[in-house]
């Protein structure tokens, strides 16, 4: 192909950090693919609304226009929120077309459902940036760790928390007013109660968990516990004491099955979590064969999470010039058992 086109839904953060990328690392991406690699047509609410890039003619308010296109390969969903996030990705899928997303709600809940038609039709779906922002954790979780028993996946997977629990303890700042830098700042999702109620957070370590013990882990099976009950004087005790607070994602193997838990924790000051401020995530994952790995970097934010996007599109986009497609999906969101133990 000459040209492998992108039919882009949504351009709020994320989606002007992609078109950026795209148009700044236009020669460097067509030389990793082999082809050119162009937005051809952008989904918003309002095509009125000022812009922080210009993407003359590209805007649409109509979804069929995108996703309906026959000229378009890969559809990348940045619109957020479940539905019509996930109607729109199962619609493209269904018509052949490869799906990159950045939407932790849609697949945490519905990742089964996704994945199914994305193997029915032959087509990729990758999900890199649904977690850890720029980190890359999905892929080396799902490939480059596969050889490993998993026993532990912890860590800060909330960007938007951790800036504020940041904040909060650096400069005595107060909760709402650091919360509203989170969000002008990009962090927080559209919904903030997501991100400080600690849902945010359990959706991705659900998808992590789901992904690192081979089982389906949902939403329904993650103690969550947010930051909203976190006082200054919770902040300050804690410091007299030697620790800091930071909001964990936790998932286990027990004897029991998945232990998967989201709430504040104390952290003492020497510990390298502790060290892990303002928007910057890090997730620790433990493999029989492996030991202890760490993955850490800008966990929100327009272009870190950007960089996970268009590190997918470009991996569908070398899919597509070499004719295979289907060779990352994922059955981690199928009902199977925990992996067996072996001897
Ligand atoms: P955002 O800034 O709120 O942008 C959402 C975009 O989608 C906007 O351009 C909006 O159009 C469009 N949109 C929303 N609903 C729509 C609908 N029903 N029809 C058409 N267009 C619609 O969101 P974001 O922060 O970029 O996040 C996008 C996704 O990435 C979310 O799933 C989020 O969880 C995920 N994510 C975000 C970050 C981050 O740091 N922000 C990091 C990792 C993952 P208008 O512009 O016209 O309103
Ligand atoms: N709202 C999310 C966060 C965006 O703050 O971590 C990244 O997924």
């Amino acid at each position: 192909k000459q040209t492998i086109n992108i039919g882009m839904l949504g351009l709020g953060t994320v989606g002007t950090g992609v078109a950026k990328i795209l148009a700044a690392n236009e020669h460097c991406i067509a030389q990793k693919v082999g082809s050119a690699v162009a937005l051809k047509k952008v989904l918003v609410r309002n095509a009125a609304k000022p812009r922080r890039v210009t993407l003359d003619g590209l805007l649409t308010t109509d979804p069929a226009a995108v996703i309906d296109d026959p000229e378009i390969d890969i559809i990348v969903e940045l619109m957020g929120g479940e539905e019509p996030a996930k109607d729109y990705i199962i619609r493209a899928l269904k018509a052949g077309k490869h799906v990159v997303t950045a939407n932790k709600d849609v697949v945490a809940r519905h990742g089964r459902d996704l994945f199914a038609a994305a193997e029915e039709n032959n087509v990729d779906l990758l999900f890199e940036a649904s977690v850890g922002g720029g980190i890359p954790i999905i892929r080396p979780l799902k490939q480059c760790l596969a050889g490993n028993r998993i026993s532990q996946v912890m860590g800060i997977v909330n960007g938007t928390t951790n800036y504020m629990l940041t904040k909060m303890t650096a400069d005595k700042s107060d909760y709402e007013a650091v919360l509203a830098e989170a969000q002008q700042k990009g962090y927080a999702e559209a919904d903030p109660t997501a991100d400080v109620g600690g849902f945010d957070a359990a959706r991705k370590i659900a998808i992590l968990a789901s992904i690192a013990f081979g089982t389906r882990v949902t939403l329904d099976d993650v103690y969550v516990e947010g930051i909203t009950g976190i006082t200054p004087q919770d902040i300050e005790y804690a410091g007299e004491f030697g620790y800091v607070i930071k909001l964990l994602a936790i998932a286990g193997e027990t004897d029991k099955g998945v232990d998967v838990r989201v709430h504040p924790a104390f952290i003492a000051k020497n510990h390298p979590l502790a060290a892990v401020n303002d928007v910057f995530n890090a997730i620790f994952v433990k493999g029989d064969a492996v030991g202890e790995t760490m993955f850490y970097g800008r966990g929100a934010g327009e272009m870190p999470t950007a960089s996970a996007v268009v590190a997918d599109i470009i991996d569908v986009a070398r899919d597509i010039q070499h004719g295979v497609a289907s060779r990352v999906l994922c059955t981690c969101f199928d009902n199977k058992p925990l992996c067996p133990i072996d001897k």
